[in-house]
């Protein structure tokens, strides 16, 4: 580890040069990560900083499973989904025991800078490690675009690109039996995915979490009167924070004699090669997470808001909140109807 020349808010020392950094990848998979960790990679080589991978996030930081980059460790990933070094989720790293260990393990091995890729969860772990002396980094890496201090997250516009295919699809298939589909789109508890997709798929209804005034009676009203104007199919989409999707598709049918079918798109929204835009931002935040653990920076976040990369505190990250626009749900609402 280099020298420790700094101190943190805490009093613990922390290195003063950036010899070495890690990358590891925590919490849901997203496309583009690969890109990250090549940016990572790439950018520190070029500026004669090593890399350490660490696999599995914090679980394996725990058990030391960590190995050398090199420029040609990440040839030919940036095309890919899912993470190359793994991800996991790991109790263990909520305790402060598990913290101090994972703070040991980085000083054991030289890391004097860690890039932590993933939500929210990631960047306490990442605030718990810069607390304990070593610089970390996070950048934002999920497909449900629900990290306040940003507008963009890593894996958003893929899955949205990827949903809105299937759903397409789905559509065809709704249309030609004159069907009625429930499509469940993932999200945890935010509706970014069910909002985007509801309006790029031209939906006829849009259940958002956020927004939960749930009626299902106004829901077959709806689509009765649809069927009655000699609409073919009628697409709800569904957030996973709303959920109950078959169920809801046996009422309806029982209630419209509608025959109606739900569909949960799952996991392949959270697999696949990452869009241009995933590859291209995720590239540019690596990069820039590099640059800022270089400058000394520490316990940040990167994030991209009003057309600009910039980095934030990450206990004042945590406290942002977001919500949907109230402009874009209006707007969804008006173009279904
Ligand atoms: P995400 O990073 O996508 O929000 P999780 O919430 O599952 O996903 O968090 C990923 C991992 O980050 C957890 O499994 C855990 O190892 C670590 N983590 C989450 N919350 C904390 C916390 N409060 N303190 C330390 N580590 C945490
Ligand atoms: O955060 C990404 C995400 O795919 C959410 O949309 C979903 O709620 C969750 O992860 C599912 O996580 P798991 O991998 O534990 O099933």
């Amino acid at each position: 580890m280099a020298g420790i020349g700094r101190m943190n808010e805490r009093g613990v020392g922390m290195a003063d040069e950036i010899r070495t950094i890690g990358v590891l990848t925590s919490g849901g998979d997203a496309p583009g990560m690969n890109a990250a960790i090549r940016a990572v990679v790439r950018q520190a080589l070029a500026k004669g900083v090593k890399v350490k991978g660490i696999k599995k996030g914090y679980q394996g930081l725990l058990n030391e499973e960590i190995v050398d980059l090199e420029r040609s460790s990440v040839s030919d990933i940036i095309q890919r989904g899912g993470t190359i070094l793994g991800t996991a989720r790991c109790m263990e790293f909520k305790t402060e025991e598990g913290q101090e260990k994972g703070a040991r393990i980085c000083m054991k091995h030289g890391i004097d800078g860690l890039v932590v890729i993933g939500g929210d969860g990631s960047y306490r772990g990442a605030q718990a490690l810069s607390r304990k002396g070593i610089n970390t980094i996070g950048l934002p890496g999920t497909i449900d675009l629900d990290i306040s201090c940003t507008d963009y997250t890593i894996g958003f516009d893929t899955a949205i690109n990827t949903a809105m295919q299937a759903i397409d699809k789905v559509r065809d298939t709704s249309s030609s039996h004159e069907r009625c589909s429930i499509i469940e789109v993932m999200g945890r508890n935010a509706g970014y995915i069910a909002l985007w997709c509801g309006v790029a798929n031209g939906a006829e209804d849009i259940l958002l979490p956020e927004k939960y005034d749930f009626n299902e009676q106004r829901i077959i009203n709806n689509i009765i009167n649809n069927r009655k104007k000699g609409k073919t199919h009628h697409i709800i989409i569904n957030a996973e924070g709303i959920g109950h999707s078959t169920s809801m598709a046996r009422r309806i049918e029982a209630a419209t004699g509608i025959e109606t079918r739900a569909t949960i798109l799952g996991y392949m929204q959270r697999g696949g090669s990452p869009t241009c835009k995933d590859r291209f931002y995720a590239s540019i935040m690596g990069a820039y997470a590099t640059d800022i653990l270089c400058q000394g920076k520490t316990n940040r976040v990167v994030g991209y808001r009003n057309g600009e990369f910039q980095d934030y505190d990450i206990e004042e990250a945590l406290a942002m909140e977001k919500h949907i626009p109230e402009y874009h749900y209006e707007v969804s609402r008006a173009l279904s109807m």
